[in-house]
C-alpha cells in the first residue's frame, strides 16, 4: 500500500494499483489528520493496514498529483518524421513523407529499436494511456504491443488497414490479407498477460486508416469484425482537410457524407475514436452524437499541416466525447501538454472569429462554443475526456475510489533534472506563494518532461525523470 500526498490531495493506493481513498481540495494542516484517520479506519476494515507498513510519499509545495494523460491518437511508426514535411498538406504529406517512413517497419529489427524508444518517450511525457496506430505490418505491430506491455503503458494498438491508395510499395496485398492480419493481431494482443486487477493493459483496436485507403469490401469486413467484438475500440481519421473530404466524396458517391461512410459499414459506434473532425457538417455532428462515438482533437497537427480547426466547444456542448491527440508526426510534439496548449489556442482563435453578439445578448454560462476553453476543460480533455473516448472512464482519468491509479507526479519547483537539451526550466518562475490555480497553470502552460517527475500506471511506477529502467 502507498499513500501519495501533497498540499492538494491525498491518494491511497492498494498493492494491486486500485485507489483506496482519495481526498482533494485540502486546506493546509488537513493532510496529516486525514492520513491518520484513514489509516485507523482502514486498519479497522480488516485490510491488514498498519501505519508503519504503509509507504508514504510526501510531495512538497510545487509538487502535486495529476491524473495520467490520455493520448487518443498518435502514430508510432511516424516518430522519426517528427518536424519533417510541415510544408505539405495532408495528402501530399502522406505520399511524400509518411508512407515512405512507415514502409521501413517491414523490418522487425527496425520496429524493435524504434518502438522501444517511442513508448519510453511517450511515457516520460506523462501519457499513461495511448491509442497507437502502427504501420500496415503485422509483425512490427506485435512488437509495438509487446513494448507497451513490457514498459507498463496502458495502450490500444492497431495495425493500419489500407488496401488501396497507398504507394506501389506501401499498400496491403488484398482485402482478405488485411483482415486476416488484423485478426491475428487481435488474438496476439488478447493473449498478453493481464495485470493483477485483471484489466488488460494493452488492447487491440480496429484501425481502418481512413476511408480513402479502404475499399468498400474492406470497410464491410472490418464492420463485421467490429460486430463480432462489441466492446472493441475502432480508430480512424475523419474530415481532416478539404482535399481529403472531396476525395472521400468522390470515392463513396452514395454515402450521405464522410461520417456516413463509416456509419454504413458499422464502424461508427460507442468506442469509435475519430481523429481530427475539423470540418464536420451539422448532420455529421448529430450522427456522431447519436452513435456515441468520440473525437480525438489533434490541434498541433491541425495547425502544422494546415488542416483546419475543430470546434471542440460545440462538440462538448452537444455532449460528444472529446479527448486530445498528439497525432505524431502530423503533429510535431508527442506531449499532451503541448497539445493542450494548442487546444487552448485553437479555441481562442475560434472565439476571435465569432461574430460580435448583439448588446442584449444573454450569454449561457454553461455553453463553450465560441469561447476560449477554460483551464478546467483543457485539463479534462487531457485526462477524463480522453478516458471517456477510450471507454475507460470508469477505470481511469481522475482520482476516484475504486479506479486504477494512473498518475503523474508533477514538479514545478524548478530544481529538477534538466531536460535533454539542458534548457532553463520554464517553471523556474514558480514561487512558494503560488496558489493551487497558479501551480496548475504553470504546469500546463510552462511544463514539459522536466516537470514530469514520476509516472504511474495502475499503481506501478513506469517512468518520469527519476525512474531508471
Ligand atoms: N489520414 C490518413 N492517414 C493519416 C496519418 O497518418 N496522419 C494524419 N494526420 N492523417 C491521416
Ligand atoms: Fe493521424
Amino acid at each position: 500500500t502507498t499513500i501519495q500526498y501533497s498540499s492538494l490531495s491525498v491518494v491511497g493506493v492498494s498493492d494491486n494499483g486500485v485507489i483506496d481513498f482519495a481526498v482533494h481540495d485540502l486546506s493546509p494542516g488537513d493532510v496529516e489528520r486525514i492520513i491518520q484517520e484513514q489509516l485507523s479506519q482502514k486498519a479497522n476494515l480488516d485490510k491488514g493496514w498498519k501505519a508503519e507498513n504503509v509507504k508514504r510519499t510526501v510531495l512538497g509545495h510545487g509538487e502535486f498529483l495529476v491524473p495520467g494523460f490520455v493520448d487518443t491518437h498518435t502514430h508510432a511508426p511516424q516518430f522519426p518524421n517528427i518536424c519533417r514535411g510541415q510544408q505539405y498538406e495532408l495528402l501530399d504529406w502522406l505520399k511524400y513523407i509518411t508512407f515512405p517512413e512507415e514502409e521501413k517497419l517491414a523490418d522487425v529489427a527496425v520496429a524493435k529499436r524504434l518502438y522501444n524508444e517511442v513508448v519510453r518517450r511517450v511515457i516520460s511525457l506523462g501519457t499513461t494511456t495511448c491509442c497507437y496506430y502502427g504501420s500496415l505490418h503485422l509483425e512490427a505491430t506485435k512488437v509495438l504491443a509487446d513494448e507497451c506491455q513490457a514498459q507498463g503503458q496502458r495502450a490500444f494498438v492497431g495495425k493500419c488497414n489500407m488496401d488501396r491508395n497507398g504507394s506501389p510499395t506501401y499498400v496491403e496485398a488484398s482485402c482478405s490479407s488485411s483482415v486476416a492480419d488484423t485478426r491475428s493481431l487481435i488474438s496476439y494482443i488478447q493473449s498478453l498477460p493481464k495485470l493483477p486487477t485483471s484489466s488488460p493493459l494493452v488492447n487491440p483496436i480496429i484501425t481502418p486508416r481512413f476511408a480513402i485507403s479502404c475499399t468498400d469490401e474492406l470497410l464491410s469486413q472490418l464492420g463485421t469484425l467490429a460486430k463480432e467484438n462489441p466492446g472493441m475500440l475502432i480508430q480512424t481519421h475523419i474530415s481532416e482537410n478539404a482535399s481529403e473530404i472531396a476525395y472521400t466524396h468522390a470515392l463513396f458517391p452514395n454515402a450521405p457524407h464522410y461520417a456516413g461512410v463509416y456509419d454504413t459499414h458499422g464502424l461508427l459506434r460507442d468506442g469509435t475514436v475519430l481523429g481530427h473532425a475539423c470540418h464536420l457538417t451539422e448532420e455529421e455532428v448529430k450522427l456522431v452524437k447519436q452513435r456515441n462515438a468520440g473525437i480525438a482533437h489533434c490541434p498541433t497537427s491541425n495547425f502544422n499541416i494546415r488542416s483546419g480547426m475543430a470546434n471542440v466547444g460545440k462538440y462538448l456542448d452537444r455532449g460528444i466525447k472529446v479527448g486530445l491527440g498528439t497525432d505524431c508526426s502530423g503533429g510535431y510534439c508527442p506531449s499532451i501538454l503541448r497539445t493542450l496548449q494548442d487546444a487552448c489556442v485553437t479555441s481562442k482563435i475560434l472565439s476571435l472569429s465569432t461574430p460580435p453578439k448583439p448588446l442584449d445578448y444573454k450569454e449561457d454560462p454553461e455553453k463553450l462554443e465560441g469561447k476560449h476553453l477554460p483551464i478546467s476543460t483543457l485539463l479534462y480533455l487531457a485526462t477524463l475526456g480522453g478516458a471517456d473516448v477510450c471507454l475507460l472512464k470508469d477505470k481511469v482519468g481522475n482520482f476516484v475510489v475504486g479506479k486504477e491509479f494512473d498518475a503523474i507526479v508533477a514538479s514545478i519547483t524548478g530544481d529538477n533534472t534538466p531536460g535533454e537539451q539542458g534548457r532553463a526550466n520554464p517553471a523556474v518562475w514558480y514561487s512558494a506563494d503560488d496558489d493551487i490555480q497558479t501551480l496548475v497553470e504553470r504546469f500546463l502552460f510552462g511544463g514539459d518532461d522536466r516537470n514530469i517527475k514520476e509516472v504511474y500506471v495502475c499503481g506501478r511506477r513506469v517512468g518520469g525523470w527519476g525512474h531508471s529502467q
